[in-house]
């Protein structure tokens, strides 16, 4: 049997080792055994969009995949679907699921809403967390942004927890009336809240204007009526944490020996994952070192160099990772047919 799927598979790794070709090639290959998969991209480089041919109209919303992208000479599976995540688009799902669309042109939420604009990991995970409940996936698998990127996307909630509980506290009260009366006079606010953000209000009033408080606090008036769809997502990373409902592929390439930047991203991202993990060595190139059989010395030395190398890589792998699985570096130019070779990688793997 080949490596059973689960409910949510998370890819994860350093830059360039091939997370996202994984990632895709682990969708093809499920998709190809009848699930009904969404692939997920957290990378705010986006290159699961040149790879799966959508464009930038495509963002924020489920788009159909067609597996003859992969395998164009067999029949089609129907059941693939990706989604590249764009956090005003998140933004905008919830604003309007809590009748909150006027508020979606704050300023202040467009800017925190851009890709790099610091919300893309909470928003990663409150997405994955509404798909997941709401759609009859049987798997959603998760490309995630390289090395630290990925530590954030688990600390998001975490985040979440902070920004709901104890520094806000004071600022949600007087919000929580506010919401309560929409058009609470400003003389209400300075009664409630600590004098500590009172100064901070008046501060950022005396430099940018009262337009601009007006406009943080609506913000954050929009972030406390949206609190509960946060909130919900910090289920989701508990459950992340369950042997019977994720799989966690730490990728490396065999390339660049980057198996000890795995075991670290693996000690940083530890506390979140279970132990049942894999560690996926990319672009082995051992299966063309036993089948190259060179008449000169020098090339047998070199061959047996890099056998080596590559043994003393995997032992070391053995040795630090609960399953190791291996995948052969593709002789192609072209990113789709890495995907199809490895594909069709996953189906030979066992478990
Ligand atoms: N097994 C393989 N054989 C040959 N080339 C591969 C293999 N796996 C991935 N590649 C190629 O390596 C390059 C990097 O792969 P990919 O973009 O999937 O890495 P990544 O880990 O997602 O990168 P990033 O950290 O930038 O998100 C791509 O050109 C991809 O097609
Ligand atoms: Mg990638």
């Amino acid at each position: 049997m080949s490596i059973p799927s689960k409910k949510v598979e998370i890819f994860c790794g350093t830059g360039g080792v091939g997370k996202t070709t994984l990632a895709t090639s682990r969708a093809v290959s499920l998709a190809k055994d009848g699930k009904k998969v969404l692939l997920i991209t957290i990378d705010p480089a986006k290159r699961l969009k040149q790879l799966l041919g959508l464009d930038n109209q495509d963002s924020g919303n489920i788009t159909p995949v067609s597996t003859k992208t992969f395998f164009p000479d067999e029949e089609e599976s129907s059941d693939l679907y990706a989604l590249l995540l764009s956090p005003a688009k998140t933004l905008e799902r919830i604003g309007t699921a809590e009748g909150l669309t006027k508020d979606l042109d704050n300023r202040i939420l467009k800017v925190l809403t851009k890709p790099y604009g610091g919300m893309n990991e909470i928003m990663a995970v409150i997405e994955v967390q509404f798909h997941l409940s709401h759609s009859d996936y049987d798997t959603v698998i998760l490309d995630t942004p390289p090395g630290k990127h990925f530590i954030d996307f688990l600390q998001a909630t975490r985040k979440i927890e902070q920004f709901f509980d104890k520094s806000f506290v004071e600022i949600f009260k007087f919000l929580g009336k506010k919401v309560g009366q929409k058009s609470a006079p400003k003389k209400l606010f300075s009664k409630i809240v600590s004098t500590g953000i009172k100064k901070l209000l008046s501060y950022l009033e005396k430099v940018t204007g009262s337009d601009f408080v007006d406009l943080f606090v609506d913000a954050i008036g929009f972030l406390y009526q949206t609190k509960d769809h946060f909130t919900s997502a910090i289920e989701f990373q508990k459950e992340l944490g369950k042997k019977d409902f994720s799989n966690w592929f730490l990728v490396t390439s065999a390339e660049h020996h980057k198996v000890g930047e795995a075991l670290h991203l693996l000690q940083g991202a530890g506390e979140f994952m279970h132990d049942d993990n894999f560690l996926c060595v990319n672009k082995c190139h051992k299966p063309f070192l036993d089948n190259w059989h060179p008449h000169d010395t020098e090339l047998e030395l070199l061959k047996s160099t890099m056998l080596t190398k590559e043994n003393e890589l995997k032992t070391f792998a053995g040795k630090n990772f609960h399953r190791v699985l291996e995948f052969s570096e593709i002789l192609s130019s072209k990113p789709c047919e890495h995907v199809t070779n490895l594909a069709q990688g996953w189906n030979l793997l066992r478990s």
